[in-house]
């Protein structure tokens, strides 16, 4: 059976510009291009699981504008269920992106529809979808509904897997219910309050608190695992130069859950998703940068 994946999620259409140099406040600059794409941290990690394999539903909420229209094509296009995707009266979700010269975003996410997601049809939606492998949840909803999916996730005996992003204070509920976090680095600094370094020591502490497996993705640097044996293992990336940044810790949280949901080592999870992320930056866009075809068998094969 093919490894099953559920996303509680956002789904936003993303605006991007790209310029040089990012304006300051009251100045004006000129960019140097533009792009409209599909993204939405939810959204994007759905998509990379199913770009590597996985069988994906979405559940979320689009507005009943052009941008949800465009959306749910979208998913349809890559075979991702979308039987419990709603439409709602409104916006959908969009997100204002810069990107400077170097690749680097700034991103500001206004939820819209996205914020009308409720916790009783992620619940119905989850025992619907059973059995799942593997669930991922974000902070771009309500964190009520992803609290509640992952405690239903959990007693339909899946995985949950939170990427607690864009950083904020995690309800406890939603906590409690979480296998594994998976922060950046600045995520990780804000949730620890420890320094966004991420030394081992942090780390292990910081897992031990919120009793939940962890693992920090640290950009370039690849990513740090602290193993169920209690050792912090670090997985490099490969140098390369970065065009756009923008979805590429979503491709390492979409290749992880794939690589859980298959059955791969923890280690060799972490692996995959490094390599997925670090590929997604060599291209503009967001999903779009994201690997397919003959290249994801190689990534799954583990070159780089
Ligand atoms: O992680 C990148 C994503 O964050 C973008 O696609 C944007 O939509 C925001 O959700």
């Amino acid at each position: 059976m093919q490894p099953r994946v559920a996303v509680v999620g956002s789904t936003m259409v993303d605006l991007i510009a790209y310029v040089s140099r990012a304006p300051s406040a009251g100045e004006t600059v000129l960019g140097d291009d533009f792009r409209i794409g599909f993204g939405g941290k939810g959204a994007n990690q759905a998509v990379m699981a199913r770009l590597l394999g996985a069988d994906v539903a979405m559940v979320n909420a689009l507005g009943d504008d052009v941008f949800g229209t465009m959306t749910m094509a979208n998913f349809e296009t890559l075979g991702i269920d979308t039987s419990h995707v709603a439409r709602v009266p409104g916006a959908s979700g969009v997100a204002p992106i810069w990107v400077e010269a170097d690749g680097a975003n700034r991103i500001i996410v206004v939820p819209g529809a996205n914020g009308a997601m409720r916790p009783e049809d992620a619940v119905i939606a989850l025992e619907a979808l059973a059995p799942l492998d593997v669930v991922i949840g974000q902070l771009e909803i309500p964190q009520a509904v992803t609290a509640a999916a992952f405690a239903a996730a959990r007693a339909l005996g899946a995985k949950t897997v939170l990427n607690p992003a864009p950083a904020a204070d995690l309800d406890p509920a939603l906590l409690a219910a979480a296998d594994w976090l998976i922060p950046n680095e600045t995520e990780f600094a804000r949730l620890s309050g420890s320094s966004s370094e991420a030394t081992d020591a942090e780390i292990t502490a910081f897992a031990a608190a919120a009793g939940a497996r962890v693992v920090v993705t640290l950009g370039s640097r690849g990513a740090a695992l602290l193993g169920a044996d209690g050792v912090v293992r670090r997985i490099p990336a490969s140098a390369v130069r970065a065009v756009d940044t923008t979805g590429a810790g979503d491709a390492f949280i979409g290749a992880f859950a794939y690589g859980l949901a298959a059955g791969l080592t923890e280690e060799a999870a972490v692996g995959l998703g490094v390599r997925c992320a670090t590929e997604s930056v060599l291209r503009p866009g967001t999903q779009s940068s994201f690997p397919r075809g003959d290249r994801t068998l190689e990534l799954l094969a583990g070159r780089d």
